[in-house]
């Protein structure tokens, strides 16, 4: 592992959740691995008015739980007050860096990490521009900026924000964070795909019946509700991190594992996802918000009454579609997504169903005849794969039943699997952006979910499913598939209708 070259990091939005939940622990566990240059600053900015000292003791009590020998990683933390909505207070930022950078033989190597409300994200751009601590300096230093999501609300607003952010920074220093692309399995996604000799001969239409995936959380919108509101689920979820899991499932072999060749073909299959029109968006698109409901004697409150949300919202917290790709390999191969909140589980997976065998010989049982290998990529909580398969059950005749084979992340207990944020800074520092989005691919994601924005804000009368809290989504997501015999894959334990947990 190459060791970044030294630089300083600069967090905008420094006083935020997270810096707290995320940014600043991603950044003390690659320090405790010797992962960070020697020469290494983190400075924080926000409006709150902290000083180094105050920052240093509110990242104590950030902390999760005892943690020894902080003391080499807080005399790394250093705090700017500015108030980010003024251009020229951007200047404040430049003579920090600058005495941050004294006699210390840091080169003017910076990172802006903005983890601000995205209104601003042109803003600070705009502001360290014109403090003129933006560009390259060719073989002497260089500038990145990672912009968190979202990458604009609709469409157009995206668009805007790429061709505007290109006025400070050119493309190779804007790394989009999607932190879905951060995580472990995922990235073994293309493992799996392009390291082994088995999987790929098979990964098309002549042998995969449908794609599956599924991204579940157990807890509701929790003290997020303002912004959630005006996200939803289309947004928050399946622009983003759904299809950036699409992306790496369907795409073509890249030539190498480099960014550009892998983002080439991310590119392709979001230009390949066969548009749904704004009036097939009711057949194709299920939505649903939940209820209150009680689970295990505990009584979760209602989407609609949850802090920062209008009673008479219509915002999903639920979504479920159906669509294809239109290439070589997966012409006519549904693909069927969803994810929730308050769902009974919190899981994310994604679900490779092959085709069943032609011609049954060995049992007639619908069971049996309807059986399809499954490969299942876990990539959280239980991070693994399992491919499901037919055994015959032993003793007389030739009964088969489906049996597992199983692996799972946990048993390599000696290997650190970092969080999904450790990796993803990592990777900017190194100037590596394969693991971020490229504007063209946050684009085309934006243009394919678009008709589904304009088809409910049109028509209002589209229908939001209620679904009780705990349970897997409304009944209405299983009409997306056809097929009477094949159903979504429940990752674990459901509802039963009296509210208690029964085993699928
Ligand atoms: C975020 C969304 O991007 O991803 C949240 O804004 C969601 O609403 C979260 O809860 C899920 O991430 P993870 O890593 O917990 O699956």
């Amino acid at each position: 592992m190459n060791i970044p070259e030294s630089h300083i990091i600069t967090i905008f939005g420094a006083s935020g959740d997270l810096t707290k939940r995320k940014l600043l622990p991603a950044l003390f566990s690659l320090f405790k691995q010797d992962l960070l240059p020697k020469e290494f600053k983190i400075l924080g900015v926000g409006r709150t008015d902290f000083s180094d000292e105050l920052f240093r003791k509110n990242f104590i009590t950030w902390l999760d739980g005892e943690e020894k020998d902080v003391e080499p990683f807080l005399n790394k933390l250093f705090y700017q007050k500015i108030d980010t909505g003024k251009v020229d207070d951007y200047e404040l930022v430049k003579s920090k860096l600058n005495e941050l950078r004294e006699g210390t033989g840091i080169p003017e190597n910076y990172i802006y990490y903005l983890s601000t409300p995205p209104g601003l994200y042109e803003l600070v751009a705009k502001g360290l521009e014109k403090a003129n601590i933006t560009a390259d300096v060719e073989g002497e230093s260089w500038k990145r900026i990672i912009i968190e999501k979202p990458f604009g609300i609709d469409l157009a607003s995206a668009k805007k924000l790429n061709k505007n952010l290109l006025n400070y920074f050119s493309e190779d220093q804007i790394y989009r964070i999607d932190h879905y692309l951060g995580k472990e399995t995922v990235q073994n996604v293309l493992v799996t795909r392009f390291g082994n000799g088995i999987f790929e001969p098979l990964w098309n239409r002549n042998y995969i019946h449908h794609v599956e995936v599924t991204s579940s959380e157990e807890l509701g919108v929790g003290t997020r509700g303002g912004y959630y509101d005006n996200s939803g689920a289309l947004r928050d979820m399946v622009q983003n991190h759904l299809l950036q899991l699409v992306g790496l499932v369907a795409m073509e072999p890249p030539i190498h594992a480099e960014s550009k060749a892998i983002r080439n073909e991310v590119l392709k299959v979001f230009q390949s996802l066969r548009p749904i029109k704004e009036e097939e968006v009711p057949k194709y698109v299920i939505r649903g918000q939940y209820t209150g409901s009680t689970v295990k004697g505990e009584c979760l409150t209602g989407y609609r009454y949850e802090q920062g949300v209008p009673n008479d919202s219509r915002t999903e917290s639920y979504l479920a579609m159906k669509f294809f790709i239109d290439n070589w390999r997966w012409k006519d191969v549904p693909f069927y997504i969803r994810t929730g909140k308050r769902l009974p589980t919190r899981v994310t997976e994604i679900v490779i169903h092959f085709k069943k065998s032609p011609h049954h010989i060995f049992s007639h049982d619908d069971l049996t005849i309807n059986a399809h290998n499954q490969l299942v990529i876990r990539v959280q909580p239980d991070e693994g794969l399992l491919f499901k398969f037919s055994m015959k059950v032993p003793g007389a005749g030739f009964n088969t039943k489906t049996a597992n084979m199983d692996f799972h992340y946990s048993d390599l207990n000696d290997d650190h699997i970092p969080e999904a944020y450790e990796r993803l800074l990592l990777d900017c520092m190194q100037g590596d952006s394969t693991l971020y989005i490229r504007g063209d691919a946050v684009e085309e994601a934006w243009a394919f979910v678009q008709p589904i924005i304009n088809a409910w804000k049109n028509n209002p009368e589209i229908p939001v499913y209620g679904y009780p809290a705990g349970s897997w989504g409304p009944a209405h997501a299983d009409t997306l598939i056809e097929e009477p015999e094949i159903t979504w894959r429940y990752p674990c334990k459901n509802l039963s209708n009296d509210g208690e947990y029964c085993e699928l």
